[in-house]
């Protein structure tokens, strides 16, 4: 196949949701479709256990079956489709953050009851900023639920999203009859046998044929055609561009558990969702279709096994073709590295591969030389742009514990933080060390890891900060910025990169110098430029 081909055929994209509405299922549904699994259950829920969210070795047990579950890829129609895993608990927002730089698309998931719930709110906003191509997806309809319009309401209000559905429900919960798919022009029919995994559709072309009344009844036919009358004239019709270029989302109604509209979803996406597009670096905009290789690092995963502190870093490859034993500049090292064993990923399993093209994700074996967000190319010095730290939930001073143990110590929250566990302020005034998390189970992990990793032992005390800003001043010589940074200087740090950050302890403190210094933009994520 040309090289051009197997870009175009390409999809690679997260499904995103708050957890328990059913990503998990869509998953393994679009993967039956794909013939990559053969039942059900097949794929372990990535998510940790209600009840478990105390229990850290639950994180590092769970943290094994990520790997599993990090790219899951399957070919569908000819369409060779990479799935990122998102994961879903809260404690590593931070990680779905990240992979979400290294998608072309995404997926919603919104459980019917529910509405949108916070955590969907906060990656769809992500999803937003960078103009991320995404199609919604209302799971549970064999459930009581919302009403389908109060929900395309709720989305577009809560999520600042303009929808437009591209299927329809016929009833809900016990009343579910099934699925009008406007975009295909049939009515799907609910069964509720979730074992079926082709459904069967009947093609109704027009809505006013008495067919209509036959399969679902004259009542469900008559709510049927006034609801998608008033649907489309409350609702944009479908516009392919405006999808693309994130103005436009199409929502899709259905029940993952049941298989149903899980179809309709996949082959509208394979044939709307866009190939691998063009990323910015800091000299130029990149086309997939280049012949040189380049990529970036969006992830790195820890071994498992203490006694191996080998890792896996995950490269998102942006152009050209990537080959195995094939020497590429580590631009951030300036050196240049060969894999020979680079693993490809498929449903279930990961196998070494000898070329990958672009939207792929290749695992490399690392021994502590990537970072996320590092860039590898074929020579060029450009590194990619935009993996964003955002600004912390929970604050601790780390102190060492075993001063035999230093250098150990340093190394691995050195590790740690390139691995993105958690990121590490150091203190102008007095050097101490800080380190921020998403999730307060992290510090936990973190100890564990140092201790059974590195074998370095860590105290942590308790530090009052809000929020994490990173400072950037219109004139760093201004007389306004000097002042800031006397009054402040308890509270100013550096990031990994040296960036400057403000830890304000309250919101009200930031309110305040935000007032105080109007010349000084304080910023919550660490890419602002
Ligand atoms: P997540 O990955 O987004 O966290 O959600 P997951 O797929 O694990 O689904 C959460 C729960 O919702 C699961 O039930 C799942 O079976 C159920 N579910 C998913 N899709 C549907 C659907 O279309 N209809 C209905 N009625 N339920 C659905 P659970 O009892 O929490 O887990 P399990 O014991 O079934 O694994």
């Amino acid at each position: 196949m040309k090289f051009s081909e197997e870009i175009k055929r390409r999809r690679t994209f997260g499904i995103i949701s708050h957890p328990d509405a059913g990503k998990t299922t869509l998953t393994e549904k679009l993967l039956l479709f794909g013939g990559a699994i053969q039942e059900a259950g097949a794929v372990k829920s990535n998510k940790i256990k209600k009840g478990a969210t105390s229990d850290f070795m639950e994180i590092e047990r769970q943290r094994g079956i990520s790997v599993a579950t990090s790219v899951l890829a399957f070919e569908y129609q000819g369409t060779k489709i990479n799935i990122l895993d998102t994961p879903g608990h809260k404690d590593f927002a931070e990680d779905t953050f990240r992979t979400l730089t290294a998608v072309d698309s995404v997926i919603v998931v919104i459980d019917v009851a529910k509405g949108v719930e916070e955590q969907t709110e906060k990656l769809v906003e992500v999803c937003r900023m960078r103009n991320i191509p995404m199609i919604v997806f209302i799971n549970k309809l064999d459930r009581e639920g919302k009403d389908a319009f109060e929900l395309l309401d709720e989305i577009e209000q809560k999520l600042n999203l303009t929808v437009t559905p591209l299927s329809f429900p016929i009833g809900m919960g016990y009343d579910f009859k099934g699925i009008y798919n406007i975009w295909e022009q049939n009515v799907n029919l609910f069964t509720g046998d979730p074992r079926k995994d082709i459904e069967e559709t009947v093609e109704i072309s027009d809505l006013a044929s008495e067919e209509l009344d036959q399969l679902i009844g004259s009542k469900a036919a008559t709510t049927l055609r006034e609801e998608l009358e008033l649907a489309q004239g409350v609702y944009p019709e479908f516009d392919k561009q405006a999808y693309l270029d994130g103005n436009l989302q199409p929502v899709f109604f259905g029940s993952a558990l049941n298989n149903f509209g899980v179809r309709e979803l996949l082959d509208c996406f394979i044939s709307i969702a866009p190939p691998p597009r063009p990323k910015e670096s800091d000299v130029r905009k990149v086309e997939p279709s280049e012949d040189q290789f380049t990529g970036f690092v969006f992830k790195i995963h820890a071994n498992m096994d203490p006694k191996h502190r080998d890792r896996l870093a995950f490269i998102k490859i942006v152009s050209g073709k990537f080959e195995r034993n094939t020497p590429y500049l580590h631009v951030r090292h300036n050196k240049k590295l060969k894999f020979s064993s680079p693993n490809a990923f498929f449903a279930e399993r990961k196998e070494i591969v000898d070329v990958s093209y672009p939207g792929d994700i290749v695992g490399l074996h690392d021994t502590g030389n990537f970072k996320i967000g590092d860039t590898l190319t074929e020579g060029e010095e450009l590194r990619y742009k935009g993996i964003p730290s955002f600004s912390p939930e929970h604050f601790r001073y780390i102190n060492n514990a075993d001063p035999m143990k230093s250098k150990q110590l340093e190394k691995g929250i050195d590790q740690l933080m390139d691995e993105g566990v958690a990121q590490l302020f150091t203190l102008e005034l007095n050097g101490r060390k800080v380190i921020g998390t998403v999730g307060a189970l992290q510090f936990e992990v973190i100890q564990y890891r140092l201790e059974h990793e590195y074998g370095a032992k860590c105290t942590y005390e308790n530090l009052n900060v809000f929020k994490a800003c990173w400072v950037e001043p219109k004139d760093p010589k201004s007389e306004e910025f000097k002042d800031f940074k006397r009054v402040k200087s308890k509270y100013l740090a550096h990031d990994k990169r040296g960036q400057l950050v403000f830890l304000a302890d309250s919101a009200f403190s930031l309110q305040m110098a935000q007032q105080k210094y109007p010349n000084i933009k304080f910023h919550f994520v660490s890419e602002y430029k």
